[in-house]
């Protein structure tokens, strides 16, 4: 995924600083260059000879006084440079940084890079809330640098509150939007819908399916990865939101989710109604917990709202609506009678009966078919992939 693309990674002296082995480990999986430069603060947490291992290049260490052949290694690294990190980033860094000062290796370099430069702070919670720290970071932010904000808990310090340095996960999400991000949607509003949704009957039972979310996740993350800005609405699911998401909301029950959606559909460009929403909801919500008897017992089920069919129903000119068909038999017909009984310009069907298709897999296999009567299946893939198969289709149809 990052293959040819070069990430220098600045490294300060900071507890946090095993952390970012794990991020070199992950961009190397994903085929990125990855050189590594350490300050000499750095090097008294995790030894360099970890990260030349990890990223199988020799590591930049504040030698100045030693060695000088570096010297202008680091300058043809600032130049090779894609994106440079940061991360941790002491406040000392920061501050040197925000004020010109290039003392050390590290220091230098960022200097002389003409790269983008992503910021991971990590320090005492007082550290971070200090004025001057964050009077140092606003003044990067005005001349372009980036930042990844830190997480909030436990500090090594005993302190509780922000400055722990985001996860090795967040951290390499951004390194890539920062990387992949591209204007096929630049200007465009994207709405998806994702998950199931919940349905309560007691305050201890609910009704539910088995979507996981992954197909709209992968959809809202492509989106973004084009330029969109997107907005996700989601049920209750087991992943992390993507990085770079303009608006996230979450919701339960269907009638949340319609909601959400009639609130927010009107700016939309796109609509992808990825979400597998509950048709039906308990007629009534019982305050108390249901106890049981010896007979049988009959539920009786409520309609939701067919979201799709409203904004279908309610859909503007400049507006590509996408629905989903989860579909066990007669796949094409029955996904073909959703196509025009909803009013949407593109259908994804699935056929959810496959052990590799539909809920929870990690792949797919779809077919598209459109409005205008194009069709197209593609063979079993992952949902990552087939979310930018989607969104090309319709980045195609709207040439
Ligand atoms: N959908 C919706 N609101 C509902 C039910 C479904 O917006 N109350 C949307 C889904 O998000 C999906 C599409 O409609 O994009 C089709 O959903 P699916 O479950 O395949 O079909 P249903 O319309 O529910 O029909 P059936 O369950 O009878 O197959």
């Amino acid at each position: 995924m990052l293959k040819g693309k070069t990430v220098v990674i600045g490294i300060s002296g900071g507890i946090a600083v095993y952390k970012v082995c794990d991020v070199v480990s992950r961009l190397k999986k994903l085929n990125a260059n990855v050189h590594v430069i350490m300050t000499k603060s750095a090097k008294e947490f995790v030894a360099p000879l970890t990260f030349q291992s990890l990223s199988q290049q020799p590591v930049i260490e504040d030698m100045f006084d030693k060695v000088t052949k570096w010297d202008i290694e680091h300058i043809a690294l600032a130049k090779a440079a894609d994106i440079f990190l940061v991360a941790p980033a002491t406040a000392n860094i920061i501050g040197k940084i925000a004020n010109g000062i290039a003392d050390d290796m590290l220091s230098t370099t960022i200097m002389a890079t003409k790269s983008p430069v992503l910021i991971a702070p990590a320090m005492n919670t007082n550290m971070y809330e200090n004025p001057i720290v964050q009077n140092n970071m606003k003044k990067l932010e005005e001349y372009g640098y980036d930042f990844i904000e830190p997480d909030s808990g436990r500090l090594a310090c005993g302190d509780k509150g922000i400055g722990k340095l985001a996860s090795p996960e967040a951290i390499v999400e951004n390194i890539k939007l920062k990387l992949l991000q591209n204007n096929f949607l630049k200007g465009k509003k994207v709405l998806v819908t994702a998950g199931p949704t919940k349905e309560s009957l007691d305050p201890v039972r609910y009704l539910t399916n088995h979507s996981s979310g992954k197909m709209g996740y992968a959809i809202a993350e492509a989106a973004i990865l084009k330029g969109a800005d997107v907005t996700l609405i989601s049920g209750p699911v087991n992943i992390n939101k993507p990085i770079g998401l303009k608006n996230f909301i979450q919701i339960n029950t269907a009638n949340e989710m319609f909601e959400a959606v009639t609130d927010n559909y009107l700016e939309q460009d796109i609509i992808i109604k990825s979400a597998a929403v509950a048709d039906y909801r308990p007629a009534t919500f019982s305050n108390n917990k249901i106890k049981k008897s010896n007979n049988d017992m009959n539920l009786t089920l409520t309609r939701n709202e067919d979201i799709l069919k409203w904004i279908g129903k309610h859909k503007k000119e400049h507006q590509t609506i996408v629905g989903f068909a989860a579909e066990t038999n007669d796949i094409l017909h029955n996904g073909q009678k959703k196509l025009v009984k909803k009013n949407v310009d593109l259908m994804v069907i699935n056929d959810i009966s496959k052990p590799y298709a539909g809920f929870g897999t990690d792949t797919n296999q779809i077919t598209l078919i459109d409005i205008y009567g194009g069709k197209q299946s593609y063979p079993i893939m992952q949902k990552k992939e087939l979310a930018n198969i989607i969104l090309d289709y319709i980045i195609k149809f709207n040439k």
